[in-house]
């Protein structure tokens, strides 16, 4: 194994694998996309048990529905290939009443549900439902806050309504960025920034960790508290808070041009990288006292590699393109090499451990991320087109 040096002090090991090799492995996650397709009928896959490749399905999509048609999508991207065009625009229509729920989390569900298939197929369905999620987001915009609010809907969380935040919620903003030029709405676009900036304040710490959610006064905007859903501790740091983040600023900043949402991206990817462990591969929470005996979240871990990819694109600094470039490498490798099995199941995904649910399983959105990667490696998608 070879190691690489960077000036900001950080160090990579080159990866072995070859773009045969990357193939391989997309290869075989289509095979469980292809199984999974014909398998589903009653819901949008959620999360699977990886001895037996079920998966516990959402009949409405909950916040995860989008991730399954994002995979539909970027699979008929990557093949020009039917059944997966079929699978992403019927799966997509299916998303549509979704657009009125009160729920942050239409962000996610349009994005990858919807716009990937406007974006990558030019599909024009997929581009009205996208714009139809859009419009139904921007309607729950306060502006006082200059933030949209988690919503009386939104899944899981252990505080939902109109004065709550979280970080994963700042990726979606992308859908908004999108959609203002689409149709002509260009104060969609200020409020995904507004949106955007307001979760530095919310969650970004000044070591460049991050928490992932806060309370605000929905009257004021004025933040009141910080504290996590998932996490371990208020001020620990939840594995996806900090995934979410380097993702949703890299996705605004390749949207929006901005300058401080890269900046973002930069100190959220460099804490990953500065406290993930050597072998790549994140512990559910990396300040879990029990660590190395605790549970990996391969999903984090996959959100944070497709990411470095993007940032990689993006960033103009050679040195930092490089080691991003190279850090991606080594983390899908080892998200291959360790957990994804010959069936193209992605284990070791810990969804909630504070409530014991799904902690070492398939996630849907884990494996809409390592597919993502996958399709950039071997030269299918363009790093930071989506
Ligand atoms: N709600 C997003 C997550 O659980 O990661």
């Amino acid at each position: 194994m070879a190691f690489i040096t960077f000036g900001f002090g950080l160090v990579y090991d080159t990866c072995p694998m070859s773009a045969r090799d990357w193939d391989a492995a997309l290869q075989r996650m289509l095979g469980r996309i292809d199984a999974t397709g014909s398998q589903i009928t009653n819901g949008f896959p959620h999360y699977g048990d990886p001895a037996t490749g079920r998966w516990t399905t959402s009949p409405a999509g909950d916040w995860t529905g989008g991730f399954w048609n994002g995979l539909c999508w970027l699979a008929a991207h990557a093949t020009g290939k039917d059944p997966h065009r079929e699978w992403a625009s019927a799966w997509t229509e299916r998303l549509r009443p979704r657009a009125t729920s009160d729920t942050v989390f239409r962000g996610f569900l349009f994005y990858y549900g919807a716009l990937l298939g406007a974006v990558l197929l030019g599909d024009p369905r997929a581009r009205e439902i996208a714009l139809e999620g859009a419009a139904g987001w921007a309607r729950s915009y306060n502006a006082r806050a200059g933030a949209f609010p988690l919503g009386a809907e939104a899944e899981e969380a252990s505080d939902v309504g109109h004065g709550e935040a979280n970080i994963d919620t700042v990726q979606g903003a992308a859908l908004l960025v999108w959609a203002a030029r689409e149709a002509g709405e260009p104060t969609w676009r200020q409020m995904a920034i507004s949106h955007t900036r307001r979760h530095i304040e919310f969650c970004i710490r000044s070591d460049g960790s991050v928490c992932q959610s806060a309370s605000f006064d929905p009257g004021t905007g004025a933040m009141l508290r910080r504290y996590t859903h998932k996490g371990i501790r208020d001020d620990s740091t939840w594995a996806r808070a900090q995934a979410w983040a380097i993702v949703g600023y890299t996705l605004m900043h390749r949207w929006t041009g901005e300058r401080d949402f890269l900046d973002v991206a930069v100190r959220t990817a460099d804490w990953w990288l500065a406290h993930v462990p050597p072998d790549r591969v994140a512990f559910w929470d990396f300040d879990d006292p029990e660590i190395p005996n605790t549970l990996r979240d391969t999903s984090a871990t996959a959100i944070v590699a497709a990411s470095l990819l993007k940032l990689a694109a993006l960033i103009g600094d050679m040195r930092r393109r490089l080691a991003y470039q190279a850090a991606a490498e080594a983390t899908v490798a080892a998200l291959v090499e360790r957990h994804l099995d010959p069936r193209g199941i992605l284990g070791d995904g810990c969804y909630n451990k504070r409530i014991g649910l799904a902690t070492r399983s398939e996630l849907i959105w884990g494996s809409y991320y390592l597919f993502e990667a996958l399709c950039v490696l071997a030269g299918r998608l363009e790093p930071a087109r989506v």
